[in-house]
């Protein structure tokens, strides 16, 4: 193979604690020799993204030199890298130094807010953030780009995926959730990849449902519970099958549920912060929510997108669970929320009549709405992510009480600017669902 030196080259730009020296632990692969006059290692270096790193060591005359090359990017596909999941992980691997191609839906109004920080112009020559517009419900599309791109690996981050909508929109979640992780799998084996590419499923704890165990691993035995925690685990079976029949690299993250500052609005975690944040700026009076008493292992996205990467690392495709194996209910999310915003919120009443007061400010801040009740409901998730911590070498770095923290600061933000505008006379829209 001929090697073209870079301006990486430079020994100035790379750090000795960094370079390849045997089995450093800067490196992702390496391979130590030696020769009559000197000895050498050669390897990836990890840090500082996609660069094969020479170090010759010639010991007669006590020199080193190191020679650093640029390697062909490695290119990941994603689909759903517009929701909450599809943005950190673009900047995951964009830090990594891979090429991320992204698959977004054509939509009447701008759908990139999340990942407008990491856009690049079309016409910036070597740019790394490529999108392309296709859908899961399409499998030329899929086809097509996947052919374009011949990805080293994808993830299938797409998904109808609020749950409750999911019973409103049953066989849409079906065709999107189900059969587009299919169609992926399908178009490996249609244009050949199926030893070049990797693939990740975006799997779920709501497969769980009505929980046969606790804490949920990989073997307890699934129950879901809603049209979307069916069609997941169609996805879920239809991985493993063509792991198992056609020798893909297919792996499924069982995750539970995680979330962020960018986790959509509808969901209740956000719901919740997103909420008092605009009842604390005056912007609003009242939170409405369904099932109090839901138990949930609440992590952040940006732990959980890391193991999601770690999971395509490994030397053989497996599945994996991936939680913080701690538990909270919906009232309690709603109190820690509300305490972070200088709230004291008790509970009076009960069932549908049941009510959120803030002692400080006398005032009800959250009432109980039916609607937003399930027909079957997941009354209590909690994961157990020994395997992940053993093989994948995961934990969660953020905790529970950050997370909260970390959602309402930045809800908090959001709203102190829309009411800065409502002061000045202008129209905040308010939207809910
Ligand atoms: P999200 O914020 O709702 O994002 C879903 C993404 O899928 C969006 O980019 C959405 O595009 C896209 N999408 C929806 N329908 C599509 C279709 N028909 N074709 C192509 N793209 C489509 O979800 P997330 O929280 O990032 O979750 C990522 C994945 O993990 C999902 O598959 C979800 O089911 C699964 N999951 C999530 C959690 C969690 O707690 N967050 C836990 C377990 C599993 P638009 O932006 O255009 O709507
Ligand atoms: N969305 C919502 N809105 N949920 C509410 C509300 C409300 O007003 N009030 C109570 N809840 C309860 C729900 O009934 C549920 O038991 C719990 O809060 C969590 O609801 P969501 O935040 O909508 O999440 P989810 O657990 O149903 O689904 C999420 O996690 C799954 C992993 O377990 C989604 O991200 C799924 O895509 C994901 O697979």
């Amino acid at each position: 193979m001929h090697l073209t030196p870079t301006s990486r080259a430079r020994q100035s730009e790379i750090p000795q604690s960094e370079l390849c020296e045997g089995r450093s632990e800067a490196l992702d692969v390496g391979a130590v020799g030696t020769g009559r006059h000197n000895s050498f290692a050669i390897g990836v270096d990890r840090g500082r993204g996609p660069a094969l790193v020479l170090t010759t060591e010639h010991a007669s005359i006590g020199r080193r030199e190191q020679v650093a090359v640029d390697l062909p990017l490695k290119k990941a596909l994603l689909t759903g890298i517009t929701g909450q999941d599809g943005a950190y992980l673009a900047e995951f691997l964009l830090a990594k130094g891979y090429e991320v191609h992204g698959i977004k839906r054509r939509s009447s109004s701008f759908n990139t807010d999340r990942i407008d920080h990491l856009y690049e112009d079309p016409h910036t020559q070597g740019r790394r953030l490529v999108l392309h517009y296709g859908d899961l419900t399409d499998a030329a599309n899929l086809i097509r780009v996947i052919q374009t791109v011949r990805p080293d690996e994808i993830y299938n981050l797409g998904a109808q995926s609020h749950v409750a909508v999911s019973f409103e929109t049953a066989e849409y979640t079906a065709n999107a959730d189900a059969l587009g992780a299919l169609r992926l799998l399908e178009a490996i084996r249609i244009i050949g990849l199926q030893s070049r590419t990797r693939f990740y499923q975006a799997s779920t704890s709501e497969m769980f449902g009505k929980v046969q165990e606790a804490p949920q691993s990989e073997t307890t035995p699934f129950y879901p519970r809603s049209p979307y925690g069916v069609a997941k685990l169609y996805a879920h079976w239809i991985t493993v099958n063509y792991r198992e029949a056609y020798g893909l690299f297919a792996c499924s993250g069982i995750l539970f549920n995680h979330e962020s500052p960018i986790r959509g609005a509808t969901f209740v975690s956000r719901k919740i912060t997103r909420g008092l944040a605009r009842i604390h700026a005056g912007l609003e009076q009242c939170l409405y929510l369904g099932n109090l008493d839901a138990l949930r292992d609440w992590g952040h996205a940006r732990d959980y997108v890391r193991a999601q990467w770690l999971m395509l690392q490994q030397p053989e495709p497996q599945d994996f669970v991936i939680a913080t194996g701690e538990q909270h209910s919906v009232r309690e999310f709603v109190e820690r929320a509300g305490e972070h915003l200088g709230m004291n919120i008790v509970w009076s009443g009960s069932g549908i009549d049941e009510i959120g007061i803030d002692t400080r400010s006398q005032k009800v801040v959250v009432r109980v709405d039916p609607r937003y009740f399930r027909p079957t409901e997941v009354d209590t998730l909690l994961g157990d992510a020994s395997k992940a911590h053993r093989v994948l070498g995961w934990k969660p770095e953020l905790t529970f009480a950050q997370l909260v923290a970390e959602m309402v600061n930045e809800d908090m933000d959001h709203a102190e600017r829309d009411a800065i505008i409502r002061r000045h006379g202008y129209r905040v829209p308010t939207r809910h669902e």
